[in-house]
């Protein structure tokens, strides 16, 4: 097994990060903030989330931050629940969504009020139009390993759906971790039925670190050809609808793990350290990340 030279990192601290905070962090300092992550490097920020702003408070000023974002040029994305979600996201100029859904009937009937049959025929007509719109479309797979609700998922199901989606026109699958159940042997194994019918182009990690396994599995995943991970800045992230999910493994811990293991990421350790604390002092929490906390300290 041989590791990828280049890995490819999409920051979502800005949505998973923020989406499950109480606090209202301003419009004008989140976007000073993401202009710092895209200075540290990142090219794919996940920005925000055009969902119910009753439900995510947190991110309810979606629509302004993605307009005042356009000047960075990058890959910039927003999660997209429902057609009122799809229009917000043209209207912000948005090229790059992301839809969402679960093999869990039942995590997706708490998070988007619908089961997962019924969620691929509600995207497949957003699918449709954000592909006539030549957008970038990513599907997002929660709860892929395990379920708060339904336990253990099967791997076929998990593969059904990804293969679905990717029919149905996604360019991207990002498998969700989102109860950090998955170990180094099932995200190999999950990896090995995925990479049968998608190439590692198509396929994206989304790791949160309820048991301290993010990066383990991150690794794991790197060697079964997979480049492309989900990482926060500060070890930031969780989910509303599993109330005690971990954060996202830690963007500084996979750039500082691929700085020392040869793998290319085309981000300034020192700079996206300085960036997570930023958020951290803003949202006045405890920076999660080991790298972040390491680096702060020698530079
Ligand atoms: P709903 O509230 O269940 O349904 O929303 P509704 O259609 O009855 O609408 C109720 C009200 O919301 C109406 O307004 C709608 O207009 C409005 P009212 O008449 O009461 O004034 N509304 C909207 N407003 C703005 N933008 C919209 C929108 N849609 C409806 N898009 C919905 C259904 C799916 C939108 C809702 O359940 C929702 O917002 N869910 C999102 C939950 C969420 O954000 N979860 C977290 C993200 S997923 C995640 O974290 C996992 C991930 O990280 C991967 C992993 O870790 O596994 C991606
Ligand atoms: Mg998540």
């Amino acid at each position: 097994m041989s590791l990828p030279k280049r890995i490819w990192i999409n920051e979502v601290s800005p949505r998973d990060g923020l989406q499950v905070w109480k606090e209202f962090v301003e419009t004008k300092q989140k976007i000073k903030w993401i202009e710092s992550l895209a200075a540290a490097g990142l090219s794919a920020i996940e920005a925000t989330s055009f969902v119910n702003p009753k439900k995510i408070p947190q991110l309810a000023d979606a629509d302004t931050v993605m307009i005042n974002l356009q000047a960075l040029k990058l890959h910039l994305s927003a999660l997209v629940p429902n057609q009122k979600g799809f229009e917000r996201a043209i209207a912000g100029n948005c090229r790059a969504i992301s839809i969402f859904t679960s093999p869990s009937n039942t995590f997706c009937q708490k998070n988007i009020g619908c089961n997962s049959a019924d969620s691929l025929v509600r995207y497949a007509s957003i699918i449709q139009q954000a592909k006539q719109k030549k957008l970038f479309v990513r599907g997002y797979l929660s709860c892929a390993w395990g379920c708060p609700f339904e336990g253990l998922i099967k791997t076929d199901d998990v593969v059904k759906i990804a293969f679905k989606l990717s029919e149905l026109g996604c360019d991207e699958i990002s498998l969700g971790d989102t109860t950090g159940q998955a170990t180094p042997s099932s995200t190999q194994k999950l990896l090995m039925q995925i990479f049968k019918k998608l190439s590692s182009e198509q396929v994206a990690l989304h790791f949160h670190d309820q048991y301290g396994r993010g990066l383990l599995n991150a690794y794991a995943a790197m060697q079964c050809g997979a480049w492309r991970f989900d990482s926060a800045v500060a070890g930031l992230g969780g989910c509303p609808t599993v109330p005690d999910a971990a954060g996202n493994v830690s963007t500084e811990d996979l750039v500082g793990l691929a700085d020392e293991i040869g793998i290319t990421t085309g981000i300034n350790l020192a700079k996206l350290a300085k960036a997570g604390q930023e958020i951290c002092d803003i949202l006045g929490t405890n920076n999660q990340s080991r790298t972040g906390q390491t680096v702060l300290k020698l530079n």
